[in-house]
């Protein structure tokens, strides 16, 4: 599970629909008993890590936490004979690292589902519980707009490939120089049309935002960017998301964000923190959707 863009969208919509029922449920199914998950974590984590390891733990199952700079893939080690040997312990690999070419390495030589906690291509774990979210408050996402403003980046990408399987219209504005991958907006594009809805691209936050009743943003520096601080908080300043920009969409538009959040940077703690909030829902909606995407590949609920 690196992208979802490969995913038909029935089997995005099974996951989303189990991870309601767990979040509705005070007692899980174990279909991970006897099994086990390795969590390997070469950037730093909080959500995806405590989320993963919960969720695991409360479907039956055994996580392994490691960190990958303590593990011989820190020395050398190929990732293929990592992916060779992984798969005779465990039975899922979940990565984090920059690079999604290794991700994708991994998953090529694994004999086990491999899923991507986040490249800096995308973080489709995130894209799920934005969209857990999205559905939560409005119902069926088909039709709704939800708009994306700042860096083009993972989660961005990861928003429009999502949404565009659930048919919704994603707008995303964003500067010149970091726009979102033009292959992947292609891509999405192509999935939201069958499916009724589209992605576009602008530049003009306020046109991005017009009729969108989500606005998601994420940090202006992402892991694996480090040391153009700077750069980034000059050219993004226009596309902070305050309560301005929250004025300019939907009357009952919602705030999404991956988190951590930067108050006064990408967005405004009196937004974050606000009644137009939904970003506590969605940092607890991963715990449902992984748990639901995990029970999707290793066991029956
Ligand atoms: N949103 C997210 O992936 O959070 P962490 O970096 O804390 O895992």
């Amino acid at each position: 599970m690196l992208s979802l863009m490969h995913h038909p969208a029935d089997a995005i919509v099974d996951v989303l629909d189990l991870a309601d029922q767990l979040k509705a449920s005070p007692e899980w199914p174990t279909p991970l008993a006897g099994k086990s998950v390795a969590l390997i974590f070469e950037q730093p984590s909080t959500r995806t890590r405590v989320s993963f390891e919960v969720g695991i733990a409360r479907l039956g199952g055994h996580p392994v936490v490691l960190a990958g700079r303590d593990m011989q893939l820190g020395r050398g080690e190929t990732i293929e004979d990592t992916a060779k040997v992984l798969s005779r312990f465990v039975d899922a690999i979940v990565i984090r690292t920059v690079d999604h070419g290794k991700v994708m390495e991994l998953a090529e030589h694994a004999d086990v589902p491999v899923i991507n906690a986040l490249t800096h291509a995308h973080h489709p774990c995130q894209g799920l519980a934005d969209i857990m979210t999205i559905r939560e408050r409005f119902g069926d996402p088909a039709g709704i707009r939800a708009a994306y403003v700042g860096d083009g980046n993972n989660c961005c990408h990861s928003l429009m490939v999502v949404g565009a399987q659930l048919g919704m219209e994603v707008v995303a504005g964003c500067p010149a120089g970091y726009l979102p991958d033009p292959e992947v907006v292609a891509t999405a594009d192509a999935i939201a049309r069958e499916h009724g809805g589209f992605v576009r691209v602008v530049e003009d936050p306020r046109e991005a935002v017009a009729d969108a009743r989500a606005i998601y943003t994420d940090v202006w520096v992402s892991m694996g960017d480090e040391g153009q601080e700077g750069e980034r908080e000059r050219i993004f300043a226009p596309y902070q998301v305050n309560d301005a920009l929250m004025d300019a969409a939907a009357p009952d538009v919602i705030a999404l964000h991956p988190l951590p959040a930067h108050d006064g940077l990408e967005i405004t703690r009196s937004v974050y923190h606000g009644p137009r909030s939904a970003i506590w829902d969605e940092a607890e909606n991963r715990l449902y959707v992984q748990a639901a995407l995990l029970t999707h590949l290793l066991g029956e609920a």
